[in-house]
């Protein structure tokens, strides 16, 4: 039996199977069933794949001018080289369309936006080869004035019309409110670029058989990346079939088809042979993408009592020339807090440099530090505690359009924090915590995140033996989305797990919207689930009971006082159902978000400026969590890539070429073990009814913002030096050491 089942969420859903949850696996910290594969390195990512068959290598060469026109590529000392097989030179420049809002490789025709564009592909009977030869492709360019300062030419930034959000929202009189305010704030803060610096090197493998092309990649949107390589290649979309089975990180460096995908394809199509490429961790900083920088204004205008008046956030982007994307960095001042006049702007300045696209939380993860960071300047002019400040503007609905919330809990996680952390231990006069030469403060802010949710589709089918398995294009970037999804089809159709396969990153199976923006457990999850609900009715029919007359569990069907095994009911014959989720009213008519409260206690070394993390607490609230262990793991990431963006990372850009110097781990700084403490993380029992079936909302990336507004806001906390400049590097905190701090540090 092989049928469709279609859910479009109109209505908040009520209790479901998973909330009896009989057999007691949902939301249960189930360890993830691929992990012994990939320690044991018998899961395989991208660059693995046809190991052993007559595979050739390609190696990229990439621009070293920022700014300009290839003149001429001449390939004829790299193709005479031993071991060469061709040099793939693509006029159009093939280069990666690195978010979803991006359409598709661009065709550049001849021009160099940015240092580290690829050019052409040398490929190879060996890596070795393919590599040294690169270095023999011999460029000439006509080398032009690049733009390579986003802060130098700020006043040049436009605006680039509506992105993921609209470039401009507005509501009552902003100035006016705002000149009359009692107290105010307007203060600017900046973030460097930074990269998503994945474990796994960007890598692809293509190989034609029949002329249809199987792209092994790692790229978190496989439904999109089918179109997005057609676009590029020129080709039929039922041409190509891309496999992503593991991914080693993306935090959305991958959302996009990358050059890789690209010239390999092209590649193997001239050679008629696969062909393999691999970038170098420095190819990887210097040609894939960044998180954008930004130039970010707020204005916080108040009552003497502390109620929010009058909110501005006003911020610059940079990107490369023609490309949409800015980053929607004004997006939680949206709706985290109220105030009657409103005004958030995002402008965009073209520049040279590598192009700027999603990475992790794109828009909260750096606006909350720009937002979060006033707020605890804005709470100490009114000389009120950081919490009490932020619950006297708590909202009852959005604040913009005046929708109601779908749940949120913010209040209880500041709470909840605030208890746990020991918050009323915090001292409001900077400095007066001292260890020796450490200077100790503490420091709160929230996060939230947007929940996003996409249509998608999942093909369940559970076979005569009464096992499932689930197939869909969703991926698994490392979060525990294979894990997830087999627990939910285990409590659904009432299956121990281990009865429960789960194949994903097959361009060929129904589509999911695949990893990204902290939509794919919820989407992809809900696919499963009326999946699994069309499995359910299927079996009652056969039964001749009501769907809510049965319950299943350990692979049997009670229904009335008969238990029944579910091999006999099925009786020889599989039940397939391809369920399609689609977000409805319920989506459209609330406002969503995911919700938490951050805790850090740092001390500053008076002598050196250093800052060390000693303590480090989130609560988060983001309705029923799927899996207690990866959404705890989502948290910890979360938590440490905001110690990063607080502390070491930025993406340092040559002024005079674009270069991205500092293009590798060993200078690009996320933190390691050393500079994290022991982390904890608190999640919330909440249920969203109207966000999806399964009662949950986006997790991934709620931690990571606002977390480096808390870090920074406890080293002001510590020491009085509040540096808006981040990220907060030990010379910028020794800056602004008042010597007082040093003396006594002395004594
Ligand atoms: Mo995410 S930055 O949409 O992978």
């Amino acid at each position: 039996m092989d049928t469709t089942h279609s859910f479009r969420m109109d209505e908040p859903v009520g209790e479901t199977r998973l909330d009896q949850g009989v057999q007691n696996v949902i939301g249960k910290g189930v360890d993830r069933f691929e992990g012994p594969l990939k320690v044991s390195g018998r899961a395989p990512y991208a660059y693995e794949h046809l190991h052993g068959r007559n595979v050739a290598f390609g190696f990229l060469v990439l621009s070293t001018i920022g700014a300009g026109k290839v003149k001429s590529i001449d390939t004829m000392r790299a193709q005479s080289t031993a071991g060469v097989l061709t040099v793939v030179v693509d006029k159009r420049g093939p280069r990666a369309a690195a978010d979803p809002s991006d359409p598709a490789p661009t065709p550049a025709g001849g021009e160099v936006t940015h240092y580290g564009q690829p050019l052409c592909l040398v490929v190879a009977e060996s890596f070795e080869v393919a590599r040294d030869a690169a270095k023999l492709v011999d460029v000439e360019y006509e080398t032009e004035d690049g733009r390579y300062d986003p802060i130098a030419l700020q006043d040049e930034a436009y605006d680039p019309g509506p992105g993921t959000i609209p470039s401009v929202t507005k509501k009552g009189d902003f100035d006016a409110a705002f000149a009359e305010a009692e107290v105010k704030l307007d203060e600017t803060y900046t973030t460097p670029s930074q990269s998503h610096s994945a474990m796994e090197p960007h890598a692809a493998v293509a190989s034609w058989d029949d002329g249809k092309l199987t792209l092994y990649g790692c790229y978190q949107l496989v439904s999109t990346n089918v179109g997005q390589l057609a676009k590029a290649l020129g080709i039929s979309k039922s041409k190509i079939r891309i496999l992503a089975p593991y991914i080693g990180g993306g935090f959305g460096g991958k959302l996009g088809i990358g050059p890789e995908a690209v010239f390999a394809s092209i590649a193997a199509m001239e050679t008629g042979r696969p062909v393999k490429i691999a970038l170098t961790r420095q190819q990887v900083y210097q040609t894939t993408s960044r998180r954008s920088d930004t130039i970010q204004r707020v204005r916080l205008g108040a009552t003497r009592d502390g109620r929010i008046t009058a909110i501005g956030h006003d911020t610059i982007t940079s990107n490369t020339p023609g490309d949409e994307f800015f980053e929607p960095a004004g997006i939680s001042t949206m709706f985290l807090y109220g105030g009657e006049n409103r005004l958030i702007t995002h402008r965009k300045t073209d520049v040279n440099i590598l192009l700027s696209s999603s990475m992790r939380a794109p828009g909260e993860a750096v606006g909350m530090l720009a937002l979060e960071n006033a707020m605890d300047e804005m709470a100490e002019k009114l000389g009120l505690d950081p919490i009490e400040f932020r619950k006297r503007n708590e909202p009852e609905v959005d604040p913009q359009e005046g929708l109601p919330f779908s749940s949120r809990k913010l209040v209880e996680c500041m709470d909840v924090g605030a208890e746990r952390f020991g918050w009323n231990t915090r001292n409001a006069v900077p400095g007066s915590r001292r260890e020796g030469e450490w200077l100790i403060g503490i420091g709160m802010a929230t996060a939230s995140r947007k929940n996003l949710l996409q249509q998608s589709s999942a093909r369940v089918t559970l076979s005569p033996e009464g096992h499932a398995s689930v197939e869909t294009n969703m991926t698994d970037i490392g979060t525990g989305t294979y894990t997830i999804l087999q627990q939910i089809t285990a409590e659904m159709l009432g299956l121990p797990l281990e009865h429960v396969t789960v194949k994903l990153g097959d361009s060929d199976d129904p589509d999911a919207p695949g990893s990204g923006g902290s939509w794919g457990a919820n989407s992809a999850g809900s696919s499963v689930y009326v999946a699994c609900e069309g499995v359910v009715e299927a079996i009652a029919k056969k039964l001749g009971v009501k769907v809510d007359d049965l319950t299943l569990k350990d692979g049997t069907a009670i229904a009335g006082n008969r238990r029944t095994g579910l091999a006999e009911i099925l009786a020889g014959e599989a039940i397939t159902v391809t369920g399609t989720f689609k977000p409805g009213k319920a989506f459209k008519e609330t406002h969503q978000a995911s919700y938490g409260a951050h805790f850090c206690e740092v001390a500053v070394n008076a002598y050196t400026g250093e800052t060390r993390v000693r303590r480090l607490l989130t609560v988060g609230a983001a309705g029923r969590i799927l899996n207690e262990k990866t959404a705890r793991s989502q948290c910890y990431g979360g938590q440490i890539f905001g110690i990063g963006t607080a502390l070491t990372e930025e993406l340092v850009v040559d002024k005079r070429t674009g270069l991205m110097v500092n293009h590798d781990l060993a200078e690009y700084h996320v933190p390691v073990n050393a500079d994290v403490p022991q982390l904890d993380v608190v999640l919330l029992e909440e249920r969203d009814h109207a966000a999806s079936p399964l009662a949950g909302k986006g997790i991934g990336e709620l931690a990571i913002s606002g977390v480096g507004a808390a870090v920074t806001n406890a080293i002001y906390n510590a020491c009085g030096v509040r540096v808006r400049d981040y990220p907060m590097t030990l010379d910028k905190v020794l800056k602004g050491l008042p010597r007082q701090s040093v003396a006594q540090a002395a004594e």
